[in-house]
């Protein structure tokens, strides 16, 4: 595994012209993604090939991971359930894909990997296992994934940092004040999903630990754009998401030290989490949990959800994921310096133009509904991004300068097309990105932004359409 995403990133950012000449190499192209080909209507007539530029949101798949599941499903079968050829066939993929995950992760060999259905299941799990008494520290820029979990706990939400280092300083100064001999959680994010800005996750790991607080990265953005090691991160848990990751399949990933989740009970009772049951004499029944994975696992387990996710850990390993960075930083510095063009474009950061991200780029364009200019990109240029406050309330409105107590609505534009929004734009790519897609983006923007739109919208349902 390669060494912190943080080192990654910067090296790559102090290497520019060598990234731009390698990215001429065909290992550089992006990797095949399903939907590549798919022609949209444009309202003002013809068709063109769609840019999906909301990989923040969901991912394409990855044509390979399509192939392996398809591949796959002729021999699908029951997990755990059943002795014929096809079960045992897919028990073993089941079993396999846990193996791929935790490499892929760079593990502790005694980590456990749980599959779950997504980033939100994960951190849920893991707020459900937390024991008696255990303290909570959660920065309030988190997405809603990562805030809200903790609220049956005894939760502290730690202001927006400004710099990563005051980040560290924040949580160092919010462990020094908690009692020290009980347990205590960090919960962070990798990389933001507003601003794509990296987190200093090994310092916060550090500092977590010298306070015997245990650390849960939130890797939902970090883990499609980053090789992600536990080891190196010195991370407790990890959570990821396979929508996300290029595998689109509903299933998720928690993984991690075992004893907090061997010693609580099942997140779901069921089958599967249980190794015996008896009736009792006085009537109830007796069970006995398992003390693997297979606790937190119960139900029928969702095999090609986890096969697709242990399918794009292989294709992004065989990539060579340290390609597939360098190749979405040249992205990064074409979108960034095509939007730095755009005075009327404002691009939201916490960290500040030198701050480590990844393909996760937010803006607002002044004079302009955010709901209005996305639905123009769509509608015009073919591009679907996303707009609003990404589920992460508090960090968009602190970046939008309003105030961060307003829960506000994801995604309603709050004022008529034309008019300013108070939600913000997101444009996100990743490893099935083509140049022409960023590039058509920001010549979109530049368009909009001197022209106007060629078009008329209305506001329906909360969200701006074209107006026929
Ligand atoms: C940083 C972050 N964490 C967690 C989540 C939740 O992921 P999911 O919706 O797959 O549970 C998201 C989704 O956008 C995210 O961006």
């Amino acid at each position: 595994m390669s060494a912190s995403p943080v080192a990654t990133v910067t090296a790559a950012a102090v290497s520019a012209d060598a990234c731009a000449a390698e990215c001429a190499d065909p290992c550089c192209a992006p990797l095949p993604v399903l939907g590549r080909d798919v022609a949209v209507p444009l309202v003002t007539g013809g068709e063109v090939t769609y840019a999906a530029l909301d990989y923040a949101a969901s991912a394409p798949a990855l044509q390979r991971v399509w192939d392996d599941v398809a591949a796959y499903a002729p021999y699908y079968g029951s997990v755990h359930r059943g002795a014929g050829y096809l079960s045992q066939l897919s028990t073993d993929l089941f079993e396999n894909s846990r193996v791929t995950v935790h490499e892929f992760l760079d593990c502790r060999d005694s980590d456990q990997v749980v599959f779950t259905r997504s980033t939100t299941d994960s951190l849920n799990l893991l707020a459900a296992v937390l024991p008696a008494d255990c303290q909570v520290f959660v920065f309030e820029t988190e997405h809603h994934a990562s805030l809200l979990p903790w609220q049956d706990a005894n939760v502290t939400y730690l202001n927006a940092p400004r710099t990563p280092a005051q980040a560290v300083e924040t949580l160092e100064r919010a462990l020094a004040d908690r009692d020290p001999y009980g347990p205590a959680l960090v919960c962070v994010t990798g990389a933001s999903n507003v601003t794509g800005e990296i987190w200093p996750v090994r310092e916060l790991a550090a500092a977590a630990h010298a306070h015997g607080a245990r650390i849960v990265l939130d890797a939902a953005q970090l883990a499609p754009h980053h090789p992600v090691s536990v080891r190196d991160l010195d991370v407790d848990w990890v959570a990821f998401s396979g929508h996300k990751l290029y595998a689109p399949f509903g299933s998720g990933v928690l993984a991690g030290r075992a004893d907090w989740l061997q010693d609580a009970e099942p997140y779901l009772a069921g089958g599967g989490a249980s190794k015996k049951v008896a009736r009792r004499a006085d009537g109830g029944v007796d069970v006995e949990w398992h003390t693997t994975a297979a606790r937190h696992e119960a139900g029928s387990p969702n095999v090609i959800g986890v096969y697709s996710i242990a399918s794009a850990c292989k294709a992004l390993t065989d990539a060579g994921f340290d390609n597939l960075v360098r190749r979405e930083q040249a992205l990064v510095r074409k979108v960034r310096e095509g939007l730095a063009e755009v005075p009327a474009v404002k691009v939201l950061s916490l960290f500040g133009d030198d701050a480590p991200r990844v393909g996760v780029i937010s803006f607002v364009v002044e004079g302009w509904n955010s709901s209005h200019f996305a639905a123009a990109l769509s509608a015009e240029y073919g591009i679907g991004v996303r707009d609003g406050l990404f589920c992460a309330h508090p960090l968009v409105r602190t970046l939008l300068g309003s105030d961060p107590q307003d829960p506000g609505e994801c995604g309603a534009p709050e004022a008529e097309p034309g008019e300013r929004s108070l939600n913000a734009i997101r444009v996100s790519f990743g490893a099935g990105t083509p140049d022409e897609h960023v590039e058509r983006f920001v010549g979109a923007v530049k368009e909009l932004v001197a022209n106007g739109a060629q078009w008329n919208y209305r506001t329906e349902g909360g969200r701006c359409v074209p107006a026929v």
